[in-house]
């Protein structure tokens, strides 16, 4: 699907060029030379991907500053196109038919940018969220008390996808979704929220803006700031700037916030029978970042770790015609990822804290 240009586009434009100016002085030798002697072809073969890289490129209102650096751009390019083939030729385990992945926005980066623009590693292991111990208010349910399935999209709970650019702050979109999701259940009115307030204002230990962040932490501003205000008020730049929280009114407001029992797929499913729910998983890995979207993540071999890098919300959870349990999440990647900007992921199978660690570091906001 063709998708407009990323939000303010000009502005993410210049930013992303910078960045990609400096990524790829780093790392683009070593990156290169092996995408060199890995992709020998033919003329015609060489012809047909500069075609599809043509064509990508005007689907994805892509511009370089130069043609030296459009040169580079496709020689990446070409290298992922040859490893979403590659992964899409393959059978699954066991030959079956797998999710497929896509040249989406993100084919013109290497893994390296990637990770470097989306994927935030902690530099020091977080303590376990059970320390604060602020209760689980779902705790003493049962699954007979809750749906079968849900969809926060259909019950007007879940605003349209962003995009968070070249920011690293999806623990902001992350906490934003949850927010909005219990605002709407409480008030019937779904209001966009600033992402932007809680990557400027929202700084407290582990929140650095565009270089990681929590969402309980931000939840806990929330808190005691009073509330938080719309995207309207204070719009999305892609960037951190100072806290220009004061005089904006608050658009929602939150008492308080807990965490799902950590590794638990039946409590986080008691906790998003009730409302989006915050979470944190491994986004780093190739079939997340090229998901083509169709299917369920992982249901049929996609690999990840439990390393959490990334933050999104789950905003859903069902089964499939056939009988495949899945959980619905919103990514904060634009509408060109995925489903739409929303992936669905295997659900109960695996022991160790959900797939990819999605159950393992989950909380949402009390209203
Ligand atoms: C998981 O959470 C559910 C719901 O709160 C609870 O009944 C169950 O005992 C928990 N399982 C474990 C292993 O802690
Ligand atoms: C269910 O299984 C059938 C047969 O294997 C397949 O054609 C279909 O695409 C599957 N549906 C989903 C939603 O995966």
């Amino acid at each position: 699907m063709a998708s407009p240009p990323p939000i303010h586009s000009k502005r993410f434009r210049k930013l992303f060029s910078l960045a990609a100016i400096f990524l790829v002085t780093m790392s683009c030798c070593t990156q290169f030379a092996l995408a060199a002697r890995k992709v020998s072809t033919g003329a015609a073969h060489d012809k047909a991907m500069r075609e599809r890289y043509e064509k990508w490129i005007a689907e994805h209102g892509r511009t370089y500053k130069d043609s030296a650096e459009k040169a580079r751009r496709f020689q990446v390019f070409k290298s992922n196109a040859h490893l979403i083939d590659s992964y899409n030729a393959a059978a699954g385990p066991g030959g079956k038919s797998r999710p497929g992945l896509t040249t989406n926005n993100f084919a013109d980066l290497t893994e390296a940018e990637f990770n470097n623009i989306y994927i935030r590693r902690r530099p020091r292991p977080r303590p376990p969220p059970i320390v604060v111990g602020t209760g689980f208010m779902y705790g003493n349910m049962g699954l007979s008390d809750v749906p079968a399935s849900i969809d926060w999209r259909e019950k007007g709970a879940v605003t349209t996808i962003k995009n968070q650019g070249s920011c690293g702050c999806c623990w902001a979109f992350s906490a934003a979704v949850a927010v909005e999701g219990i605002h709407q259940i409480r008030t019937q009115k779904l209001v966009s929220l600033s992402v932007q307030q809680l990557v400027d204002c929202s700084t407290g230990e582990n929140n650095r803006g565009c270089n990681l962040g929590d969402m309980d932490e931000a939840f806990r501003y929330i808190v005691h700031s009073g509330g938080i205000t719309t995207d309207k008020a204070y719009g999305y730049e892609a960037q951190q700037g100072t806290c220009r929280s004061s005089g904006k009114k608050a658009a929602a407001k939150i008492r308080n916030f807990q965490y799902v029992l950590p590794g638990n797929e039946t409590a986080l499913l008691l906790a998003v029978a009730h409302q989006p729910v915050s979470i944190a998983l491994d986004g780093s890995n190739t079939a997340f970042r090229f998901f083509a979207g169709a299917g369920i993540f992982g249901a049929d071999g996609q690999q990840c770790t439990t390393d959490l890098n990334h933050a999104v919300t789950a905003v859903g959870y069902g089964t499939d015609e056939n009988g495949t349990k899945y959980w619905l999440i919103k990514n904060s990647w634009g509408s060109d990822w995925g489903d739409n900007g929303y992936v669905k992921i295997a659900r109960d199978v695996a022991s160790n804290g959900g797939l990819c660690g999605l159950a393992m570091q989950a909380s949402y906001p009390v209203a």
